[in-house]
């Protein structure tokens, strides 16, 4: 989704601005721009395409200047092209932004009206004709900004320069991240820390409702009644190796290798106590469970859901963020909510766990990004500290993710009295999961082999039953985001009542049958696949003659969402490869999804 940064210091700002902006490259975009304050006024320079395309034309045609804006455009509002690229420029003013103007066309409306023209469909355009307007009024940034924030409606984050202060940068946050550094001679704003850690480790982090002028080595913040605020900096734990390949071809294939070491980390010095340092006080509430999420954390709260009525019968409900955020609850101080996110920035886990919070529920939160936006919300935090999660397609924060959630239910088991012996025999096959991890990643190869012989098909169909149908599902999902193909997940007892009818010889089935007592049940619906010439990937660690066979290791079936879910991401993964696709950033996907 957009990433905007923004420089001001004592180097030429275009080569700042354009590394700035491959940091940020991994968040999904569609097309780019610059905009500099130079000896003539500010100039600009935009792209539909990838960040490479406009630094080569900044490399053709030079733009100088230590003060500037940037912006990847993950388009909202009119399609991806020059014409609706960011920065956007009026009178003496740029802008970038990230985020959505609710409200754009009735403003339009009313600035055509006074005389105003557009040269894009963007509702960023709008934001900044407003703003000028309202400058040509009272002659002063401050009080443009303070009337401006009143007439928005919606979520985001600006940066704004002007020919008139060449050395100024202004930040405006409103729903959307902004975080803003400085170091002796530079001051760098972005929309994540990424792009500031080769600047400096110390981060200035805006709440909403609040704004910056920055410039000349100052930073100086506001909130928006106009008061000065105090903001002090936070140190930052991550740092730059982690953002890179590691020798890799992908990130994504990086990080599916890197997780027994992600978890590791992230299971380092929890597990004995089980989150005793995060959570202090006793979590098991008397009302209701429920965790929160999108995407690939959503699936990985699925496999909370099993695991924790397995363990204690404790029933919880799992829901969208999207449609939670919006729909009647009977939440209270009873309540506890889990929300669950990679970037901590998911505009709709962010809203619903405001809204749980506002009802009175106890929050905690599991996430990636430090000092993220839902980190920050929640009235607890537990950080994955699996370092930087990149290519779009979540691998290591789900693992990660499971693996917390499974320490917050063995918990819970114990607060309500389960067996001391019960929930040691636990912890100790949680302890094991890298090394199982490992030992498989280490002897993966016939996935490739599979991926070889299936990556023309169109359709997938994934199947599973009990704790392996949330593995299913979440493969399903890489298949899709990764390989383009047409990917659906059936818990397998739901095959005969329609999705069968679409089984034929180019419709193939994955299975995902971890050991235990509904295997059989699963090997059943296997066959009545193949007796329909459906063709089967059985993924498991036992053979059932007829089926493509990815062999597993031995392993207790709960433990399949860390470990067989490995083949289900390296299937995608190679088959994207085999495509020819954007495996890292694929098509009109963003890793970190800051609008509804
Ligand atoms: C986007 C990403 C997914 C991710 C989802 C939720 O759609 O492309 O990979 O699972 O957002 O993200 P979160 O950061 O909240 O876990």
């Amino acid at each position: 989704m957009c990433g905007i940064v923004g420089y001001s210091g004592k180097k030429n700002a275009a080569p700042v601005l354009l590394e700035g902006l491959r940091r940020l490259e991994y968040r999904g975009y569609d097309s780019a721009g610059i905009a500099i304050n130079t000896k003539k006024g500010i100039r600009s320079v935009k792209v539909k395409g990838k960040v490479a395309g406009l630094e080569e034309k900044l490399l053709e045609k030079p733009v100088v200047g230590s003060c500037g804006i940037a912006h990847t455009r993950w388009a909202t509002h009119g399609k991806p092209s020059v014409r609706n690229a960011h920065p956007f420029r009026y009178n003496s003013f740029a802008i970038v932004h990230n985020g959505i103007i609710e409200n754009w066309k009735t403003l339009k409306d009313d600035l055509i009206k006074a005389g105003y023209n557009f040269t894009s469909d963007t509702d960023t355009e709008v934001a900044l004709i407003c703003f000028c307007a309202l400058f040509e009024k009272t002659q002063s940034i401050g009080k443009a900004i303070l009337q401006l924030v009143k007439m928005l409606k919606g979520a985001y984050a600006f940066l704004i320069i002007d020919e008139q202060n060449p050395s100024t940068i202004i930040g405006v946050k409103n729903g959307n991240p902004l975080v803003v550094g400085k170091n002796a001679d530079d001051i760098i704003a972005a929309s994540d820390l990424t792009a500031l850690l080769s600047f400096t480790n110390r981060a200035f982090f805006l709440e909403d409702r609040q704004f910056f002028v920055a410039g000349d080595g100052n930073i100086d913040f506001y909130n928006f009644e106009g008061g000065k605020i105090s903001n002090t900096p936070v140190d930052v734990k991550w740092n730059q190796e982690e953002a890179k390949k590691g020798g890799y071809k992908h990130y994504l294939l990086k990080e599916i290798m890197e997780q027994p070491a992600a978890l590791t980390r992230a299971l380092a010095g929890r597990v004995d106590n089980l989150l005793f340092d995060e959570l202090k006080n006793r979590i098991t509430p008397k009302g209701r469970i429920i965790c929160i999420a999108c995407g690939t954390s959503y699936n990985a709260a699925l496999c909370f859901k099993y695991f924790i009525n397995m363990l204690s019968g404790v029933s919880v409900t799992v829901e969208f963020a999207s449609e939670f955020r919006y729909q009647p609850h009977d939440l209270s101080a009873d309540s506890l909510v889990i929300a669950l996110s990679q970037s901590g920035e998911t505009s709709d886990t962010k809203e619903a766990l405001l809204r749980a919070k506002n009802s009175g529920a106890h929050t905690i939160a599991i996430v990636n990004s430090w000092e993220s936006s839902i980190a920050r919300a929640a009235d607890e935090t537990i950080y994955m500290n699996i370092g930087q999660e990149i290519s779009v397609a979540s691998t290591k924060a789900y693992t990660a993710e499971v693996a917390l959630l499974y320490l917050v239910a063995l918990r819970i088991a114990s607060e309500r009295g389960a067996a001391a012996e019960k929930i040691d025999a636990w912890k100790q096959k949680i302890k094991e999961v890298p090394k199982i991890q490992s030992n498989y990643l280490e002897n993966s190869g016939s996935v490739e082999d599979i991926a070889k012989k299936y990556y023309k098909k169109k359709n997938f169909f994934y199947i599973g039953r009990g704790i392996g149908y949330p593995v299913a599902i979440e493969g399903a999902l890489k298949l899709k985001e990764l390989s383009y193909m047409h990917a659906e997940c059936y818990a397998s007892g739901e095959m005969k009542h329609g999705p069968i009818s679409l089984i034929d010889s180019e419709f193939p089935t994955i299975a995902v049958a971890p050991p235990g007592g509904l295997r059989d049940k699963l090997f059943s619906n296997v066959s009545e696949i193949k007796s329909r010439m459906g063709q089967v990937i059985l993924v498991s660690d036992s053979m059932l003659a007829g089926c493509d066979f990815i062999k597993m290791p031995k392993i207790d079936a709960w433990l399949s969402p860390f470990v067989y879910i490995l083949p289900l991401q390296l299937f995608s993964y190679y088959a994207a490869n085999l495509l020819g696709n954007d495996v890292d950033q694929p098509r009109n996907l963003a890793k970190s999804v800051t609008v509804e």
